[in-house]
């Protein structure tokens, strides 16, 4: 069949890594994808929002299937677009359709499900302007730190933790007066503070049936030690070793199980993958967001790790007879390390070529903000390269992904050297 991947960054360049070793994949496209997608498929370049422009290319090249990369697409409802124009009905999607894509859109929609579903997570109440001083009271009856989320997509920004109660209060009303986050703080979810360690899970649902993906844990801080801003993500490890089998059962149970159910009672059409983020308090596992898409780095970590066709997983996801299919997983640990641009996550410079990368053995290199320019690939983004190896443990691994990175340049050329560090 033909295939066509939307977005442009490293987790992209992964699924078609992976789709293009399917012998189930005749053709296949990347709109509008990056250098690396460029040398295993045909970029197209269209924006992933561009909704006639993707059926023009859909149409001129017969796609069968589309895989959405990131929220954006999802959110604003691709699923429900394709659904409703005759030509396009026949064409796969792999995501959620819009009403269920909301699990991410609106945090305020996802507390909710939660709580309907009794799904382990902190306890909130939400705000918009007319009850400002509510807001403020609220936050008097909690201690620190304070959560502060807005409601909508802020490209990862949205979340505020907060010390100081004098603070919060000032940024409640910068997000829900001053649009400090345009119409995504127009509403604000304010969450009582999980103490506890991270680790994200990942789901495939047809709608009916599930099937587990191997966890994973993100480094999202720019600097080492997890200090300074925060980023789209420094490196990610898979499997999370904390992670063991009296953990993954109480996650499968209290969290997987009724969330694919609630789905279900809900009436919220759902074909793809559902990123979990959970805080593990005390042994007991909440849940933090969903997110309605695979997490990048994450991608990069957990899909080299699945053995199994991922067309044939996309297919029966598409039938919805996923339980037919068994999904095999190499049992070593996969890390992937990021290269990014000196300066990010703040300004930076583009532009600058990249070498040494084709001539890596030992890891997978996955392009991210990269992009070839007269023959040259240079950067296009602050996340320029994600660095994976596979190793017999997390130490192993990571010395080949450093290892590997010794061999690629350019100009200001920044990664954290600990990740992994806390595991
Ligand atoms: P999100 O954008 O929802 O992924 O949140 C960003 C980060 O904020 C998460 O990765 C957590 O580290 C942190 N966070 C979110 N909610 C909470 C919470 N209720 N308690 C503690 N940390 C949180
Ligand atoms: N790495 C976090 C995310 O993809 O949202």
């Amino acid at each position: 069949m033909n295939i066509l991947i939307l977005g442009a960054g490293g987790r992209e360049h992964t699924f078609a890594w992976k789709i293009a070793q399917s012998p189930l994949c005749k053709a296949l496209f990347v709109a509008p994808g990056n250098s690396g997608t460029a040398s295993i498929a045909t970029n197209l370049a269209i924006s992933v929002t561009d909704f006639e422009g993707i059926k023009k290319q859909v149409l001129a090249h017969s796609i069968n299937m589309v895989v959405v990369g990131p929220e954006d697409p999802l959110v604003n409802g691709i699923y429900d677009f394709f659904l409703e124009d005759s030509d396009l009905q026949h064409v796969a999607v792999i995501g959620p359709q819009k009403a269920a894509a909301q699990l991410e859109g609106s945090k305020e929609f996802a507390k909710k499900f939660l709580f309907r579903h009794n799904i382990p997570t902190a306890a909130y109440e939400s705000f918009t302007k007319a009850n400002l001083e509510a807001g403020y009271a609220f936050l008097g009856t909690l201690k620190p730190p304070y959560v502060l989320k807005a409601d909508g997509l802020a490209a990862g920004k949205g979340v505020l933790i907060i010390s100081d109660i004098k603070e919060a209060k000032q940024e409640l009303k910068n997000m829900l007066v001053d649009s400090k986050f345009g119409a995504a703080s127009t509403k604000v979810v304010i969450e009582e503070f999980l103490d506890g360690i991270e680790l994200s899970c990942f789901v495939l649902t047809d709608g009916k049936h599930y099937k587990l993906l191997p966890t994973a844990k993100d480094y999202k801080r720019i600097g080492e030690g997890d200090t300074g801003l925060n980023t789209g993500g420094m490196g990610a490890i898979s499997p999370v070793p904390f992670a063991d089998a009296v953990l993954l059962k109480k996650i499968e149970d209290r969290i997987v199980k009724p969330t694919v159910e609630g789905l279900i009672t809900d009436q919220l059409p759902y074909k793809g993958f559902i990123f979990i983020g959970l805080i593990v308090v005390d042994n007991e596992p909440m849940v933090i967001e969903y997110n309605v898409r695979m997490g990048d780095p994450e991608t990069e970590a957990v899909l080299p790790r699945l053995k199994t066709d991922l067309v044939e997983i996309f297919q029966a996801i598409d039938q919805q007879c996923l339980n037919e299919i068994d999904i095999e997983i190499d049992p070593k640990t996969a890390v992937t390390v990021m290269l990014v641009s000196g300066g990010y996550p703040e300004a930076y410079e583009k532009g600058k070529e990249i070498t040494g990368f084709e001539s890596i053995e030992n890891s997978i290199v996955f392009h991210a903000g990269a992009d070839r320019k007269e023959g040259k690939v240079v950067t296009s983004g602050g996340r320029v390269m994600a660095v994976t190896s596979f190793g017999a443990d997390i130490k192993s691994a990571l010395n080949t992904s450093y290892e590997s990175i010794k061999h690629i340049k350019f100009e200001n050329m920044n990664f954290r050297k600990d990740i992994g560090f806390d595991l």
